[in-house]
């Protein structure tokens, strides 16, 4: 397979990366990875949630999140998301929120470093996929460097070369998940000595990016940037190629994705999401608030030509 050398990376969000964002953002930028949403490893295992994937042929830039703590459930799904040609298989380790924490995975592993030795062992018994994990810099008043530092370690003995760090502590009860997204503050120094402690480590710093022009200053600092909120509000900062940063061409990628989706919704269910995905993407362009009307209409009456009419009859223009 092929390396992808994209620095910055689209991070995992529920309800945000599914299977249909995941294709936007590949034909925006093919060598930029998008982590899809979490999926529980029992999801992946019993259900069919992986079948939007499989219809997504020769796009080899989605990474999966799995979640669970169970090592081998988790290595039976990584298995069946294996098939699935999923770039990477990333384990959930940063997750706060209520549901996961009850469940006893997410943020929880934090704590048990052991615990998540033998899951990526057990994942990498099963698959031959490279295997990541994201989590947090803390979590509650567990605060000290040795508790990151101990994960690591004990990661690296089951060969997980890769981590995504989400610069920020994780506060499990006290505070709901959005909350936990804006407070605490961003600690990027704690992540940057981490790069320093573990150099043979690939080190992705996650919180507050915003675009994809990053100085050396902090690029020498780092392995590689992962955008969460901001790729999904604007994936257009991930094009690679100039042509994409005009209206016209933005217009071709549009076309692209809802002649896509029609495709698409004739074999598959119809989906709220994926049109909900592009109703912002024309904002601060003449037509834009009538191309949001419109996406807005289609997701009731899901006739997907008025948006492919719309784009072809030039209704999209530079104010
Ligand atoms: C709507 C939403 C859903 C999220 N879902 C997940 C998830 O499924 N798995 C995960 O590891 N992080 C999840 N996150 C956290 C993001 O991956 C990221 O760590 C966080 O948003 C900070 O990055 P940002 O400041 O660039 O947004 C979610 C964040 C948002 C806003």
């Amino acid at each position: 397979m092929k390396k992808l050398d994209n620095f910055y990376s689209v991070a995992p969000m529920m309800g945000k990366t599914d299977s249909f964002f995941c294709y936007l953002l590949n034909l925006i930028n093919q060598q930029t990875i998008v982590y899809t949403e979490m999926m529980h490893a029992e999801t992946i295992i019993r259900t069919d949630i992986l079948k939007n994937y499989k219809t997504l042929h020769n796009i080899n830039n989605i990474a999966i999140q799995i979640a669970g703590s169970d090592p081998a459930r988790l290595a039976l799904a990584a298995k069946k998301a294996a098939e699935t040609d999923f770039y990477e298989i990333n384990l959930n380790c940063g997750c706060p929120s209520k549901r996961v924490v009850s469940g006893s995975f997410g943020i929880n592993l934090l704590l048990d470093p052991k615990l998540v030795r033998r899951c990526a062992e057990e994942i990498a018994n099963k698959t031959n996929k490279k295997i990541s994990v994201k989590t947090r810099i803390g979590v509650d008043e567990h605060t000290s460097e040795n508790i990151l530092d101990n994960f690591l370690f004990e990661a690296n003995n089951a060969d997980v070369k890769k981590f995504i760090i989400h610069a920020r502590i994780a506060i499990r009860g006290k505070l709901n998940t959005k909350d936990n997204l804006n407070i605490p503050p961003l600690d990027y120094e704690r992540v940057f000595k981490l790069k320093k402690k573990f150099k043979n480590n690939i080190i992705i710093i996650n919180g507050g990016f915003k675009h994809t022009n990053y100085n050396a200053k902090i690029k020498n600092k780092i392995d590689g940037i992962m955008i969460g909120r901001e790729a999904y509000k604007n994936p257009w900062i991930f094009s690679s190629d100039l042509k994409y940063e005009n209206i016209e061409g933005r217009k071709q990628i549009i076309f692209s994705y809802v002649s896509f989706l029609k495709r698409n919704f004739q074999k598959c269910l119809f989906n709220k999401n994926a049109l909900l995905h592009i109703q912002n993407l024309f904002n601060g362009y003449d037509g834009a608030k009538n191309w949001r009307k419109l996406v807005a209409q289609t997701i009731k009456n899901k006739n997907l030509n008025d948006l492919l009419n719309f784009i072809d009859c030039d209704r999209l223009k530079l104010i």
